[in-house]
């Protein structure tokens, strides 16, 4: 059976975004793959983080998965920092990247620029993603389009090992879903709808009271001809709203666009609330039920003691194909 694999960052909390992008590319494909996720909480730590928040969105982010229906007997779920061999990889790939290649990540250059410091592990951040991805020989890594450009250098990676080393890697495909690869933010509908943004009126959180959803989609940023129609130029409020739209309901955007042909901004705002309300609301309810449960230790557990077990295996390959140790 084929593997996927994935993982999103507990460093703030779980938007729509990472809910379209993520969670509900990955759900597509639970029933026909192996699935292994997990959370990338070292990779969370590449920028600053209260250690507080930080381990209690740990458990928050296993929790969500599940309470958007990631079904635990059909997914394997565990932490990146309780498998030490992750950051052993990742050293070795490291050492296998050219510095032209990791400087080339359009994310690191767009996190790093005009800050006045950042740290190393920023810089080195994709290649700890590609240990991620080799060390499990996955097949396909389901993200939205940002994460594009990490996966692609995997692939580069693990050919080059595969090259010099002889096979060893499987060389992973990215999995992009077709509707909701890019959500935007909703008061910069240029830029990408983070859950690390600065201003929270551009975002959905999946735990959001759902009245303060409803308030957010009213605000949005939009345009002035009140027309709802898809072109990601010059209506990029009404494309992203129509986006969403389309995401939660499984409609086309096609579809979405004949159905609003006829309504104004303020009403087509209040449909697209609610469509996100019908699907953020089971989820929070569910999330309320398991989050104090001992469901999610036992699975992390599990988890944990079978992901070790298959990273170690292949680690130890690496580690005599590139010559280390007695
Ligand atoms: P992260 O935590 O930023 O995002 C998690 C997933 O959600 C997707 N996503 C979005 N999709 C559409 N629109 C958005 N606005 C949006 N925001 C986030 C992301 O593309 C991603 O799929 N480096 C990764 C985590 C990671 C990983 C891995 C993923 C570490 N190792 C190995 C896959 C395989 C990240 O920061 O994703």
């Amino acid at each position: 059976m084929k593997r996927i694999l994935t993982g999103l960052q507990p460093s703030g909390e779980l938007t729509i975004g990472s809910l379209i992008g993520g969670i509900g590319n990955i759900k597509k494909y639970e029933d026909k793959y192996e699935s292994f996720i997990f959370v990338p909480d070292l990779h969370s730590i590449t920028v600053d983080q209260d250690p507080k928040l930080l381990h209690e969105r740990i458990r928050k982010n296993i929790a969500l998965y599940l309470a958007c229906g990631l079904d635990p007997k059909k997914n394997t779920f565990y932490i990146q920092s309780e498998n030490l061999y992750h950051t052993n990889l990742s050293w070795i790939l490291e050492c296998n990247t050219y510095m032209g290649e990791a400087s080339r990540m359009t994310q690191y250059k767009e996190k790093s620029e005009n800050k006045k410091h950042h740290s190393v592990g920023l810089f080195t951040y994709p290649i700890l993603m590609a240990a991620d991805i080799l060390l499990y020989d996955a097949d396909f890594v389901p993200v939205g389009h940002d994460q594009k450009q990490h996966v692609e250098l995997a692939r580069d990676i693990a050919i080059r090992f595969n090259n010099k080393y002889d096979d060893t890697f499987t060389v992973p495909e990215p999995l992009i879903p077709e509707v909701g690869a890019r959500i935007k933010d909703l008061q910069d509908p240029t830029k990408k709808m983070s859950k690390s943004s600065e201003n929270p009126k551009g975002i959905i959180f999946l735990l959001d009271d759902l009245e303060v959803t409803r308030k957010k989609i009213m605000s949005a940023v939009t345009d002035s001809d009140n027309k709802v129609i898809y072109d990601e130029e010059n209506k990029p409020g009404i494309s992203n709203l129509l986006m969403i739209y389309s995401s939660m309901t499984n409609m086309s955007i096609k579809e979405a666009e004949e159905k609003f042909k006829d309504y104004n901004y303020g009403n087509f705002k209040k449909e697209v609330a609610e469509a996100i309300i019908n699907v953020i609301k089971p989820i929070q309810d569910k999330y309320n039920e398991i989050i104090n449960s001992n469901l999610i230790d036992e699975l992390l557990d599990e988890g944990k003691k079978k992901t070790n077990e298959i990273a170690k295996e292949k680690y130890e390959i690496v580690r005599k194909k590139v010559g280390l140790g007695r």
